[in-house]
């Protein structure tokens, strides 16, 4: 049995604005520190759950054939177990096999930064003053 066996990552797809504000949103809100957590009516979205309660999320926010990956956020008391690790995972598999996505890019906290790389993605400079890396990877 491994660290995150009780933690489920489900794919919701689009959700509504009401679900964002009022169940998302106030989850995990006080776990963002500087990285923002965005509502977009085009977003798709992954939630990883323990015992029923939302401990993380992530978004995909397609922008014509590129995948952006945006707004992934694991709550502070479950950070460390792999939570964002299969929530990335999950996604990456969903845009490598839909078949709309030829390549991905994010902007990327230190905290993520690790994940991304080891999953292929090239980082390609600082923005936002040093605060985030842009990455991208072909796919
Ligand atoms: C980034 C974040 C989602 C990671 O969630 P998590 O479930 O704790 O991450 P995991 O347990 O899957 O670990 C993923 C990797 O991040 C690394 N990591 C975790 N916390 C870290 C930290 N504070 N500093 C640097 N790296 C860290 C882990 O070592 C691991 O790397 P490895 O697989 O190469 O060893 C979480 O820290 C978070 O919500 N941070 C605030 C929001 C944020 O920065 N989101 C990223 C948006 S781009």
């Amino acid at each position: 049995m491994s660290y995150n066996d009780d933690v489920t990552v489900t794919y919701l797809g689009a959700i509504p604005k009401t679900y964002f504000d009022q169940v998302l949103k106030p989850a995990l809100w006080g776990s963002r520190k500087t990285v923002p957590l965005q509502y977009d009516q085009a977003g798709e979205w992954w939630l990883a759950r323990s015992e029923g309660q939302i401990v993380g999320c992530a978004c995909l926010l397609p922008m014509g054939s590129k995948a952006r990956l945006k707004s992934a956020i694991v709550h502070k008391d479950f950070r460390g177990k792999g939570i964002y690790d299969r929530l990335f995972a999950a996604r990456l598999e969903f845009i490598q096999n839909d078949g709309r996505f030829s390549s991905a890019d994010a902007f990327c906290s230190p905290m993520s930064l690790t994940t991304l790389l080891r999953y292929g993605f090239v980082a390609n400079g600082k923005r936002f003053g040093g605060a985030s890396t842009y990455v991208t990877k072909v796919l």
